[in-house]
């Protein structure tokens, strides 16, 4: 146990994260009365490299004179790999207003990606009087992030949340799978003659749970392609939250809701947790810390458990 507490992340809602282009001007009035959490146009891979300089001109448009209501409203610049991103946040800090919340930087390597970011958002930001501080967010999505997800994690007090991405993180770990998410056909245990499949993005989410906790930041789930695929949608959602993630990436308006659903705490289990928390009041006022719940053992780290689940739904209800 470290005498160090976790930092809390910052108390917004984070379920689903809705993505556009920032080439199709024709979505961005949709994403603005959409349901989702945060809205991030997209300035990367959903635009092609002939379209990036009107997406952005579109994306500051939209900044601009769209009412955004109380959603998060993120940019995502294009990898520090590119010739694009320091003109996408030069020139969307200096000719975005204040209502921009939050810059999201792809294909995030190592710390040193993200404090050169923040060192010419920095400078902005004071050359131009700008009053808000924006915050960041990341996506690990290659060998060399998960590799250094941690230092990463602790790389900017500017960092709100970090995504899996699963589609680039496959190609740059070499997985065998253009799926974008999910289950894959041949990840699989074989038991008698039958197959259990197993979660490959397991390790990566657990890996980037950790470091979001350690320090403070949002654990959020990626993309999941195939948008016919509900189903698909709620299983890979649900083992992301039990696993801690607080939300996912909707790529169609019709994810939106799965993500609403399985990232907000169900009124059953909002209900056991505070009978959890009822019933350890109980047991304390008996002098006892550990005590019966249902036939089950509920001790004093059962109240932290049931805290989270509290905690997140009276945080939602109350934005
Ligand atoms: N946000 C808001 N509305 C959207 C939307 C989005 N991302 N994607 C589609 N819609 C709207 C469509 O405009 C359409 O509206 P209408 O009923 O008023 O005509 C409705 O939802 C149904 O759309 P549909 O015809 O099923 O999809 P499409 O063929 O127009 O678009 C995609 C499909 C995948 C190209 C589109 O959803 C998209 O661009 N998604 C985001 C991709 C992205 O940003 N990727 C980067 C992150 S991985
Ligand atoms: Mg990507």
């Amino acid at each position: 146990m470290s005498f160090r507490l976790q930092p809390t992340p910052v108390a917004r809602p984070n379920r689903c994260q809705l993505f556009g282009p920032g080439s199709n001007t024709k979505l961005h009035p949709k994403m603005a009365t959409s349901a989702a959490d945060v809205i991030n146009l997209d300035l990367e891979d959903s635009v092609s490299p002939s379209d990036k300089d009107t997406a952005r001109a579109n994306v500051i448009e939209a900044i601009n004179t769209i009412d955004w209501g109380t959603k998060t409203l993120s940019v995502r610049i294009n990898g520090l790999d590119t010739p694009y991103w320091y003109r996408d946040v030069v020139d969307v800090l200096e000719q975005a207003g204040e209502r921009l919340d939050i810059i999201m930087i792809p294909k995030v390597g190592c710390a040193a990606d993200v404090y050169a970011v923040d060192a010419l958002v920095t400078a902005i930001e004071a050359a131009k009087g700008r009053t808000k501080p924006i915050g960041f967010e990341v996506i690990i999505e290659s060998a060399a992030g998960i590799a250094h997800v941690e230092e990463i994690a602790a790389s900017s007090p500017r960092l709100q949340a970090m995504s899996l991405g699963a589609a680039d993180f496959a190609a740059s770990m070499g997985m065998q799978t253009t799926g974008i998410g999910g289950t894959q056909d041949n990840y699989y245990m074989l038991h008698g003659d039958t197959r259990h499949y197993s979660d490959p993005w397991h390790w990566a989410q657990t890996a980037i749970v950790a470091a979001c906790r350690t320090h403070g930041v949002l654990p959020v789930d990626g993309p999941f392609g195939d948008f016919s695929d509900d189903e698909g949608y709620r299983a890979q959602a649900r083992r992301s939250a039990t696993l801690g993630m607080v939300g996912k990436w909707a790529i169609h308006p019709k994810q939106i809701a799965l993500a609403n659903e399985v990232f907000t705490p169900s009124d059953a289990a909002v209900t056991e947790a505070r009978d959890i928390l009822a019933a350890m009041e109980e047991a304390k006022a008996r002098g006892e810390g550990a005590t019966v719940y249902k036939g089950r053992l509920v001790d004093i780290a059962s109240i932290k458990q049931a805290e989270v689940i509290v905690r997140q739904s009276e945080m939602i209800a109350g934005h």
